[in-house]
């Protein structure tokens, strides 16, 4: 792995493949236990477009039926989180009553999780579970349960398998930092 430049800024190895899969294999066991006996049909909903490859790794590897559907939300710019939560694509299935699992990219200030929990429950979701594949802790001060997280990292701007730093480098295989 090497070093990659991104518009102005250069971005180092962070976290590799391997150990990403193997975060996603954990998180997985754990849902796939929570969810066994359950009668009704959880809905995962993905977050574009950060969201994309998780979910699709974490999908194969869920042994319960479940439906797909996805969102669009933007808030970053850049490498700093703006605050406001954009709604690019809005919800296109009727979440009446259902259990919802948000599965998002990252979780860093919070506040894009916050306003989705929001937006669910009014749309009437009759449960809404958060999963996310990374998590800044030192960052996140919210009250929005996050009900499993793959990683933990520091506050550091990562870039890579679905984050992008201005749309680029969501499609490396590996996560980098910034430099
Ligand atoms: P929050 O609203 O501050 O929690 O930010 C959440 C969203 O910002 C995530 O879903 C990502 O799309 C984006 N984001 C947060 N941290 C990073 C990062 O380190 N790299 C790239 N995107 C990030
Ligand atoms: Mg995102």
């Amino acid at each position: 792995m090497n070093r990659i430049k991104l518009h102005d800024k250069y971005f180092v190895p962070f976290i590799s493949n391997e150990k990403i899969n193997a975060a996603i294999d954990a998180v997985a066991v754990k849902i796939n236990n929570d969810f066994k006996n359950r009668e009704d049909i959880p809905l995962l909903l993905c977050v574009l477009n950060g969201s994309i490859m998780f979910t699709g790794e974490l999908m194969q590897r869920l042994d319960f039926l479940c439906e797909l559907t996805s969102i669009r939300l933007s808030s970053y710019q850049g490498t700093q989180s703006t605050g406001v939560t954009k709604q690019i694509m809005g919800l296109s299935t009727d979440i009446t009553g259902r259990c919802v699992i948000i599965i998002e990219d990252i979780v860093d200030t919070g506040h894009t999780i916050v306003d989705l929990q929001k937006l669910l429950i009014e749309a009437g979701a009759g449960e809404v579970k958060v999963c996310t594949m990374l998590l800044k802790p030192s960052v996140y001060r919210q009250n929005v349960k996050l009900d499993y997280v793959a990683m933990e990292i520091d506050n550091r701007f990562i870039v890579g398998y679905g984050l992008d730093y201005d749309q680029l480098g969501r499609n490396f295989k590996d996560i980098y930092v910034l430099e």
